[in-house]
């Protein structure tokens, strides 16, 4: 279980989040939403540790973030970013090879497949439209061994078809994991969630 409890965060004196609670359990595919602004990305980045909360608490697995060792937060959420930098010129599938390939809700050949990545393995990264960097993205993420999966927006850049098709794919990754997905559009999408945390 992630666990977030009256956190709040400042940027200098700027009140960015605001006494904020909520939890993913297993098992749950939840939607983040909120305007621009609203602080999805900064609450993804208290729980991925980028970022320390001014107060309040979050726990994974029942410990306090801090009191975790990086490398065991790793094994516990692995989070797909709003926008992942890719400044070197490795091919996809050299890419997706350096994450490990244990105990993951899905095989990597499943999650490739159903992201449209099997095609694209042997181009650069630098060489991808935006929505088939967002894929790799993805796949990245989610092939990396771990309870829970936070994703910043991984619809932006995608089509219809490729919408329907990463939400079945993360549909069938929630019956055994905790899924958290941002976004701030959330026309058409909320019925293929458990539930919705809102923030404003
Ligand atoms: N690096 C930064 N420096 C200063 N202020 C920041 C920084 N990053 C974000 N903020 C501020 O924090 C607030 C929340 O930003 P955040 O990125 O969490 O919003 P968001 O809900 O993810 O928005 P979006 O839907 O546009 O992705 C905004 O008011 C923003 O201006
Ligand atoms: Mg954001």
């Amino acid at each position: 279980m992630i666990k977030w409890h009256d956190l709040a965060f400042y940027r200098g004196d700027k009140l960015i989040l605001d006494s904020v609670s909520g939890q993913l359990a297993k098992g749950e595919l939840v939607l983040l939403s909120g305007i621009n602004g609203s602080g999805k990305t900064t609450l993804l980045n208290l729980i991925g540790g980028a970022l320390l909360p001014s107060s309040g608490t979050l726990t994974l697995n029942g410990k306090e973030l801090q009191e975790i060792r990086i490398q065991d937060q790793a094994k516990i959420r692995s989070i797909a970013p709003q926008n992942r930098t890719f400044n070197m010129g490795f091919k996809v599938r050299e890419l997706l090879n350096l994450q490990p390939a244990n105990r993951k809700a899905l095989s990597t050949d499943e999650i490739i497949e159903e992201l449209g990545v099997v095609e694209i393995l042997d181009s650069s990264i630098l060489e991808l439209s935006l929505g088939q960097q967002q894929k790799v993205s993805l796949a990245i993420t989610l092939i990396q061994e771990a309870d829970f999966y936070l994703l910043d927006e991984p619809f932006s850049a995608q089509d219809a078809t490729s919408v329907r098709r990463i939400l079945r794919l993360l549909q069938e990754v929630a019956k055994t994991k905790g899924l958290m997905v941002v976004s701030h559009n959330t026309d058409h999408l909320d019925a293929n969630f458990d539930r919705e945390i809102k923030l404003s």
